[in-house]
């Protein structure tokens, strides 16, 4: 029984179980449990009356001095036995599927996570419903955890590229010029003529500050910049000129006064969400302007980042399978701290991301 074979199809038809019943009993079976019950005590109240008034008149004939009361009570009590005996095989038959769809959430529960809810012959269309719902619940959820692995591996590996490109930028810039600086020092501490000291002196300049550019350079790349020393609007400012320098993207920057209103966690998840948007803008939008605001809205701080471009069908990309991590990621990253992030945006009108930041600390447990 615990192993009913698994023969869901989600294309199949809705009353088409897998079953060797006979075309009329599976039809029968699948009368809604309210018809069921309905037609079973129907038929129990008019076999019941029409045997009870055969057998009472039969035997007032047969036995004209006996207990007519006795006799009666006693056909009234086997016909409330019958009745509830009826009643009960119904519903317990009706009901399987619930048992089917209970065992099958505690075999999920215990990690077996692709089990489905199996099609039932007794099943009515509600509780068909149910099951194909449930079943579909599931589904959402097992696409849900995929993504989020997809995500973890993608920040992983992501992490591991980085860490790659600083070895590569200090192995072959910065320990190159140091090198570099060694032999000029040691040119300059053997020289004697003061005339060529002064070009090896500049050389010498100029190859610490570019290792020191070399190194500022890590360091913002590794963290947002002046997330800390600034405060999260002068950082998106200054993100938001980058862009406009390096990709020609005009941004504009609405913004209340946070300072010191977000925990520094929902700062940097706030500060990751816009820098998702606006390279989204660069990479994808073909726009002209983007426009990013913050504004406090009952107790919470909204966060939009629009653009005029192409736009895109936002619930097209996130169901194709690999697509849509960088949203995703600022969902979930949204979700961490409490908040949440909607895309709006159709193909032709531009894009608007909006995310709400809690002020406070509401993480969920
Ligand atoms: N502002 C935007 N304008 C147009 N298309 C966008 C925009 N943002 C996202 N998209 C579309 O949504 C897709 C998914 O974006 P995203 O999840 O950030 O992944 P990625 O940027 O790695 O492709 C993009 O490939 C692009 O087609
Ligand atoms: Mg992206």
């Amino acid at each position: 029984m615990d192993d009913a074979p698994e023969t869901d199809e989600p294309n199949a038809a809705p009353h088409a179980p897998p079953s060797r019943l006979p075309g009329s009993v599976r039809a029968l079976l699948r009368i809604p449990l309210f018809y069921k019950i309905l037609i079973a005590n129907a038929v129990l109240v008019l076999v019941g009356t029409l045997f009870g008034t055969l057998v009472t008149a039969r035997f007032v004939r047969d036995e004209p001095g006996a207990s007519l009361l006795g006799f009666t009570g006693l056909l009234a009590l086997i016909g409330i036995a019958v009745t509830l005996l009826v009643n009960a095989v119904i519903l317990r038959v009706a009901l399987r599927p619930l048992d089917d769809l209970e065992r099958t959430a505690a075999r999920v529960q215990r990690g077996e996570l692709d089990r489905r809810a199996p099609v039932s012959p007794v099943a009515d269309r509600e509780l068909e419903r149910l099951r194909r719902t449930f079943n579909a619940m599931l589904d959402t959820a097992a696409a849900y955890r995929t993504r989020l692995r997809e995500v973890a591996a993608r920040a992983l590996s992501a992490a591991e590229e980085e860490r790659k490109r600083i070895a590569r930028e200090l192995h072959d810039e910065t320990a190159q010029m140091l090198a570099a600086l060694l032999i000029r020092i040691r040119v300059v501490r053997n020289s004697r003529d003061p005339a060529q000291m002064e070009p090896l002196l500049d050389g010498m300049r100029e190859d610490v500050s570019r290792a020191l550019e070399g190194i500022r350079r890590f360091a913002r790349g590794l963290r947002p910049p002046a997330l800390d020393e600034l405060g999260l609007v002068p950082a998106i400012e200054g993100h938001a000129r980058s862009l406009e320098e390096i990709a020609g993207l005009k941004v504009e920057l609405r913004a209340d006064d946070v300072a010191g209103d977000l925990p520094p966690e929902a700062e940097l998840a706030t500060y990751r969400i816009v820098q998702e948007a606006l390279s989204n803008v660069v990479r994808h939008a073909r726009a002209t302007r983007a426009t990013v605001t913050l504004a406090h809205e009952r107790g919470r701080l909204v966060v939009t980042v629009e653009d005029d471009g192409r736009g895109f069908d936002p619930d097209n990309v996130m169901s194709t399978e690999g697509g849509g991590l960088g949203l995703f990621g600022m969902k979930e990253r949204a979700g961490y701290i409490g908040g949440r992030v909607e895309v709006a945006s159709t193909p032709g009108t531009g894009t608007r991301v909006r995310a709400e930041i809690p002020l406070h600390d509401e993480t969920p447990e």
